[in-house]
């Protein structure tokens, strides 16, 4: 407590909570971009609280991202919980496998004891493809699940470099760069005022399914991802919990 207080880091978190409108912001100190173990440790930090909602939430949706990866790796509890339920927030197959949300879904499972809900689908189906998938029962029985999520927690990325990552097709990178997207959360890509200007096509959960969650830990730290924070927060959910690193912290103090 005495660092954060000399290294002026409480300050921040109550200076970034009134910007982003949000109730709860977590710094962690330095800069992840800069030292890849501070990535570690903000994802030490949302594993400690998220932990501390096991007790009454139960459906948790996980996206996927190196950040989300670092939380899987942070989580411990005393005994297995069975009723612990994490679910997979998009059917996505585009990215590297170890960061894909069913990935990650998987991992928390196995850290915590408890069950897993995956949906394989690719990234990028046909208009055609894709209302038939809907219609399927098991994407019916996810999209029931994400109705009834108590918890989400995602990670936030530059919508430029979530599009590359994501193999995405050049059609779809025109749609995200004439729409100014800056921001990317949970397969919709946001502009600079939170505006969504473009959504994955393929099955996951809706926006206005993770704000009718009760909790929502936000995870992204670097000053590489100040303006993809801000952008993101311009239109969040206020029941959202941010964790995130001193770096990503000064950059945004100045940008506004
Ligand atoms: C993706 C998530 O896999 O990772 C996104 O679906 C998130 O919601 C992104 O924006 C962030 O990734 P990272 O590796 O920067 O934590």
């Amino acid at each position: 407590v005495f660092v954060r207080e000399l290294s002026g880091l409480t300050d921040m978190e109550i200076q970034l909570q009134s910007i982003l409108g949000i109730s709860k912001v977590v710094i962690l100190p330095q800069d992840s971009d800069e030292i890849p173990a501070v990535k570690s440790h903000i994802g030490k930090e949302a594993a400690r609280l998220l932990e501390a909602l096991f007790g009454r939430c139960k459906k948790i949706a996980v996206t996927g991202g190196s950040t989300m990866a670092a939380i899987s790796k942070e989580l411990s509890i005393g005994k297995p919980d069975r009723t612990l339920q994490f679910i997979a927030a998009r059917g996505g197959l585009g990215e590297d496998v170890l960061h894909q949300a069913n990935t990650i879904a998987a991992a928390f499972a196995e850290k915590t004891g408890g069950s897993f809900k995956t949906l394989y689908l690719p990234d990028h189906l046909s208009a055609e493809a894709f209302a038939m998938m809907m219609k399927e029962p098991v994407i019916k029985e996810m999209m029931d699940l994400y109705d009834q999520t108590d918890v989400v927690v995602h990670g936030i990325g530059n919508a430029e470099e979530m599009a590359v990552r994501r193999h995405s097709s050049l059609e779809e990178v025109e749609k995200i760069r004439s729409g100014g997207a800056v921001s990317e959360a949970f397969g919709y890509y946001f502009d600079k005022d939170g505006k969504i200007v473009y959504r994955i096509r393929t099955a996951g959960i809706q926006l206005e399914q993770v704000q009718k969650a009760s909790t929502i830990l936000a995870v992204a730290g670097g000053g590489s991802k100040a303006r993809a924070i801000l952008s993101y927060f311009n239109n969040a959910p206020t029941p959202t919990v941010l964790i995130t690193d001193e770096g990503a912290a000064r950059k945004i103090l100045e940008l506004t």
